[in-house]
């Protein structure tokens, strides 16, 4: 039994959290390894059986732009072989129509749209101006609501841009209601290269509860690159958030941002969160076996201090 840290509960913070396991998608597509789709099926239902839920699976985009995960159709369809409809519950990365159509090919139920709060990242991640990516969700949101899919909405570059520094926080803002406005059930907002910090992260939950966004509807999406990851974290607790994406091992990064590296893992997560006496519903010592061995698959030590500090 691995160790575990004194619980010492803070009645100002929410109960309970769900994480949203994001390193099938957010970590694979950044590896420069090729891995095999069974290895990745394993990967999915190894955090599955330590209680992970919802575990995004993959990305239904244009396999020449992320290699990495051009085999989402054969790993969506050894899942329903492995796990039958419970597959089909898995989220996974749509960006337009075309890959709306792959999903709904395989019957899948839950897709996330992923938008830009910034021109220069819109451009290098989506191929579209900033006004322009709406033009492309739009019909690509419209049809997943008529054919019952739920639809989670990502908003990058929150809390700054390698390309253009600083992004305002009323622009964030303005572009995650955006996201809401075409249909989303819930906003993911991404710090993708990692660079916010704990007051950045209450100043801009603040502010969507100022614009009528209430937390229920908020996800947060850390990338650890400056070590502020879990700070940020303990600060979208503070403000009420009860949703986090995280990576098993802390793998991760966006090949079309400079800089971004890992999620926070979830690991490092469900230790703060252990001692917060915060209910998951994950096996911590579960996910922790699960990063070594992808950490064999890929041949190098997971980044996550919790894998590595724990026996
Ligand atoms: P494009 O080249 O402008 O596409 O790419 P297009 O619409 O002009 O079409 C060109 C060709 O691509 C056509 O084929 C389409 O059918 C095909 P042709 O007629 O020439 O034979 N095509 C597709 N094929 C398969 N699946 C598709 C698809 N779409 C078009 N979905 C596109 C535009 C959006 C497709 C491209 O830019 C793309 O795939 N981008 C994805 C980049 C990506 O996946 N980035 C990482 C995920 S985002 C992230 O990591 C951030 C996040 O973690 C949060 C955070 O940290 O901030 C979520
Ligand atoms: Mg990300």
């Amino acid at each position: 039994m691995s160790a575990l840290p004194a619980v010492v509960p803070q009645s100002d913070l929410p109960r309970k959290v769900t994480i949203y396991e994001v390193g099938a998608r957010d970590g694979l597509q950044n590896e420069k390894t090729a891995i095999d789709t069974g290895v990745k099926a394993d990967l999915i239902t190894r955090l599955l059986d330590a209680g992970l839920s919802p575990v995004e699976a993959t990305s239904f985009v244009h396999p020449k732009w992320v290699p990495q995960l051009a085999d989402a159709k054969e790993l969506m369809t050894e899942l329903v072989d492995r796990l039958g409809d419970r597959a089909r519950e898995l989220p996974v990365l749509v960006p337009n129509e075309k890959g709306l159509d792959r999903a709904l090919e395989l019957e899948l139920r839950h897709i996330a749209i992923f938008g830009s709060a910034t021109e220069t990242f819109a451009n290098k991640n989506l191929n579209q101006t900033f006004d322009g990516q709406w033009a492309m969700f739009e019909p690509t949101m419209n049809r997943a609501r008529e054919a019952g899919m739920t639809v989670r909405g990502y908003l990058s570059m929150c809390f700054g841009d390698p390309w253009e520094g600083q992004v305002e926080i009323a622009k964030v803002v303005e572009a995650g209601k955006r996201l809401l406005d075409l249909g989303a059930d819930e906003l993911s907002l991404g710090d993708t290269i990692g660079v916010a910090t704990a007051g950045h992260v209450k100043a801009l939950v603040q502010a969507f509860g100022d614009a009528g966004v209430t937390t229920d509807r908020l996800a947060l999406h850390f990338h650890d690159t400056y070590g502020q990851a879990l700070a940020n974290t303990l600060a979208g607790l503070q403000c009420g958030v009860t949703t986090y994406d995280a990576s098993a091992g802390g793998l991760g990064g966006c090949p079309y941002a400079k800089s971004a590296t890992g999620n926070l893992a979830t690991e490092d997560l469900l230790w703060m969160l252990e001692g917060l006496g915060i209910e998951h519903g994950v096996d911590l010592d579960k996910v922790v076996d699960t990063s070594r061995w992808l950490a064999d698959h890929l041949g190098r030590p997971s980044p996550s201090a919790v894998v590595r500090a724990l026996p």
